[in-house]
């Protein structure tokens, strides 16, 4: 895509931002131009969100300058930022779970008659948004709470597109998007590009990047490196000026010899959405489960964790003729199991905490002696996590609601880590996280699977499922599909195994 214009909207120059213990930003300047799609890429904790929120007034910078159309411009708030025309679509979801979706979308500016809600008319009007995301079969009366997470990160972004603006910042905004959704999304910004909005992408999608961006900047360590046109960038041109260094998906992986089965499952089904699902994984292994969105992935593994009731099939653990009993989470976990799972926004991280309480919290017992905390004990585990994922915390007690969200997801992997479990289930577990972060956690699945865990990795990435996995397994509409040994796969059968089930249906 061209950019539309040369028109500068936004020159923000020397901008600088310290939190305790943490220089953010660092005499960074960015520029926007009207109708362009400007991308900011760099590691997680680079001071991306922390850059785009000082534009839209969700954070004060402690130095430097902003000109808006020329004029002096400085943003006591996100309402002042938004009277302006700036507005900003953050990481994080902020929708009221107990409103409904056309409330949420129109929150600041319910139509009213006399002081009383106009229903009908807020809620056409809110299909008429929801249409252009692709939110038309949902009801506009549905609390957002019944939504899935995709669905929530739509409305918050309809909710962004609703309102007139000249500057838009998306923060990850496909972070938990499914392939249509995304398309509809960057339909979305096509049009706004072309009413001569500018538009700033926070992406760790260097695909994404190079389809959508004009420019890209990238920040390193709160600082800005440099800005170029896309179309002079490579995605390892991105990578090197991201990381510094050179990260290659090539065979990461090289396998020993697996153990006993550590994990067997026999015609799970659920609903449509889990046909007569039957596989194992053995103790040092890593099974990667390929698929579509929707193919029935995650609903998969969250039957065989007893987070969803199945309609049947058994789970049998360490090679055992008599199956398991898993009606809950807390069955599966006692059994040894741990899942990932791909909402990590919602998943049990407890914000105030520090990083240390967080990791430990699942193995309280390990970091206590006689009931009593063992604080150094719990410190040093911490401080072996931090390291190992590369944790950007200003030291384990810094409270995990203080980190990037990258950074975040990184606790939750961490804790997982730590709970030790014989099967580990990983659901997209590197959406979020920046290149050189996701190389370190296909290194701890290696690991973990030499230390004789069984390793399932659910990702729609094939790159990373190909450099990782020791077989995947590829679901299409529900039911396996296909699977493969390494060495026995291609890219181009993946992905036919992935369509096979689909075709079957439509003949
Ligand atoms: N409220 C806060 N208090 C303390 N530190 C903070 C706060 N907000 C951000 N930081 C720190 O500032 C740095 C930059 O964070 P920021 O969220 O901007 O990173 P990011 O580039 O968006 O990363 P990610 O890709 O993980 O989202 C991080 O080290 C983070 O821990
Ligand atoms: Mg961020």
């Amino acid at each position: 895509m061209k950019a539309g214009s040369t028109e500068t909207i936004l020159r923000a120059r020397g901008i600088g931002k310290s939190f305790p213990g943490v220089q953010a930003l660092a005499g960074v300047d960015f520029d926007l131009r009207a109708g362009e799609v400007h991308a900011l890429v760099g590691e997680n904790g680079a001071g991306k969100s922390t850059l785009a929120r000082i534009i839209a007034g969700v954070e004060k910078q402690d130095a430097g300058q902003m000109e808006l159309n020329g004029q002096p411009y400085s943003a006591a708030s996100r309402a002042h930022a938004e009277t302006r025309g700036v507005r900003m679509v953050m990481q994080e979801l902020h929708l009221i779970g107990n409103l409904t979706v056309a409330e949420n979308i129109f929150i600041e500016k319910l139509p009213s008659r006399f002081g009383i809600v106009d229903y009908g008319k807020l809620n056409g009007a809110a299909i008429e948004i929801m249409e252009q995301v692709g939110l038309a079969d949902i009801d506009p009366a549905t609390p957002v709470r019944s939504l899935g997470i995709g669905q929530q990160q739509m409305v918050e972004i309809a909710a962004g597109l609703s309102r007139q603006c000249r500057i838009l910042a998306l923060d990850e905004p496909t972070a938990s998007l499914t392939e249509n959704e995304t398309e509809l999304l960057f339909h979305q910004i096509k049009r706004l590009k072309g009413e001569g909005v500018g538009i700033i992408y926070i992406s760790h999608s260097i695909e994404e990047v190079l389809r959508i961006a004009d420019r890209v900047s990238v920040l390193r360590d709160g600082r800005g490196i440099s800005t170029a046109d896309a179309g002079e960038l490579s995605s390892s041109d991105i990578i090197r000026m991201m990381v510094g260094r050179d990260l290659e998906h090539e065979q990461l992986r090289h396998a020993g010899r697996p153990g006993e089965v550590a994990l067997r499952v026999s015609g799970l089904n659920l609903g449509k959405k889990v046909r007569n699902v039957s596989f194992e994984v053995r103790r040092g292994e890593v099974l990667g489960v390929a698929g579509l969105m929707g193919s029935g992935r995650t609903e998969t593994m969250r039957a065989l964790f007893g987070a969803d009731t199945a309609d049947g099939g058994q789970v049998y653990l360490r090679g055992a003729d008599v199956p398991v009993r898993i009606r809950s989470p807390r069955d599966a976990v006692r059994s040894g199991i741990a899942f990932l799972t791909e909402d990590r926004k919602g998943q049990g991280l407890l914000l105030p905490l520090a990083v240390r309480k967080n990791i430990s919290l699942m193995r309280l017992r390990d970091v206590s002696r006689f009931g009593w905390m063992d604080v150094p004990r719990e410190c040093s585990v911490a401080c072996r996590y931090v390291d190992v994922l590369s944790v950007r915390c200003s030291s384990t007690e810094q409270t995990v609601g203080e980190l990037s969200g990258g950074n975040q997801q990184k606790v939750v992997i961490a804790k997982w880590l730590y709970r030790d479990c014989d099967v580990l289930i990983f659901d997209e577990p590197t959406k979020g996280i920046d290149v050189g972060a996701k190389f370190e956690i296909y290194n701890q699945l290696g690991k973990l699977a030499d230390k004789g865990k069984a390793i399932i990795f659910v990702s729609s990435d094939l790159k990373e499922l190909m450099a990782v996995c020791d077989r995947i397994m590829v679901m299409s509409a529900g039911t396996v599909a296909e699977t493969f040994d390494r060495d026995r796969w291609s890219r181009e059968k993946i992905m036919a195994a992935a369509l096979s089930e689909l075709r079957a249906d439509s003949v």
